[in-house]
């Protein structure tokens, strides 16, 4: 299994247990929220794990945000197992959960099982991630009938991009949105993202599933929340929706850095004594 042992109890700051699929289903029992980021990774992830996140998604928004792709579309399965490997080498304790890309699912629950076990065996990482509901339902019920353990991510769905016409559109249809979370928890889904949704549907629907909600997009209602790492940290350049926060500016700090050692490397200020050896 790649990674560091997981079995290993992590140092301070956090002493909380490592997480797992029955951990994080408790979560919403036990009245935890749950917190989520981004991470695509070792780097990263390390970070993240040590500042004490419950999970980390290796989201195929990395065609976005790491391969600069105008959309999620051309992720691979190859793609999402090399940066999940990354992921698990830097994780102790959160737990790691991978996206199945664009056309990794969708033809046939057969290929979702072969394709999901792969990312499974190949990274060492929990659990996996599909967009669908009603539509996935049968996908769904044959991952977990392999033990695969899966989160569904309704509302706005991002691979969904071409037949929507667009990214970012709150998605309103309660009944639709209601049916789609019942089917995917009826299915054998551990947990769903619920993306761009009005809260007070997010309210119902986490009123009614006993898995926990995970929202972005989806008001304080949910049972736990997920950003994409790299927004919340004010690394990526003109995206503002209103529900993102910023709670760093990234981006302007690493400018400001990169700017003032070209100019120093310019003038013959670095390396200076301090940094040379005799
Ligand atoms: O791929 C991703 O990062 C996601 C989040 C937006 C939830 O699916």
């Amino acid at each position: 299994m790649a990674g560091k042992p997981r079995d290993k109890q992590p140092s301070s700051p956090q002493s909380s247990p490592v997480m797992t699929v029955p951990r994080f289903v408790a979560a919403k029992r036990e009245g935890r929220k749950l917190s989520m980021l981004t991470a695509y990774d070792f780097l990263w992830a390390g970070l993240f794990d040590a500042a004490g996140v419950d999970s980390i998604l290796v989201g195929d928004t990395l065609g976005m945000v790491v391969q600069g792709h105008p959309t999620t579309l051309p992720v691979t399965l190859d793609e999402m197992i090399y940066h999940a490997r990354m992921v698990m080498r830097g994780v102790r304790r959160a737990l790691v959960v991978v996206d199945l890309p664009f056309l990794t699912y969708q033809v046939s629950p057969e290929q979702a099982v072969a394709n999901a076990g792969r990312i499974l065996k190949e990274s060492g990482a929990a659990a996996v991630k599909l967009e669908g509901g009603v539509n996935q339902a049968n996908t769904i019920r044959a991952l977990s009938a392999a033990d695969i353990p899966v989160m569904a991510h309704i509302g706005m769905k991002p691979q969904s991009v071409r037949k929507l016409g667009g990214m970012g559109k709150v998605q309103r249809d309660a009944d639709r949105l209601l049916a789609d979370a019942l089917a995917a928890e009826e299915a054998g889904a551990f947990s769903i993202v619920l993306e761009l949704i009005p809260r007070s549907i997010s309210q119902t629907i986490t009123s009614r599933l006993s898995i926990p909600t995970i929202g972005i997009g989806a008001g304080p209602e949910c049972d736990g929340q997920v950003l994409v790492s790299c927004d919340m940290l004010g690394l990526t350049e003109g995206f503002h929706p209103k529900f993102l926060k910023h709670y760093a500016d990234l981006r302007t700090v690493a400018t400001e850095a990169v700017t003032r050692y070209v100019q120093e490397v310019r003038d013959g200020q670095f390396p200076d004594d301090a940094h040379s050896h005799e």
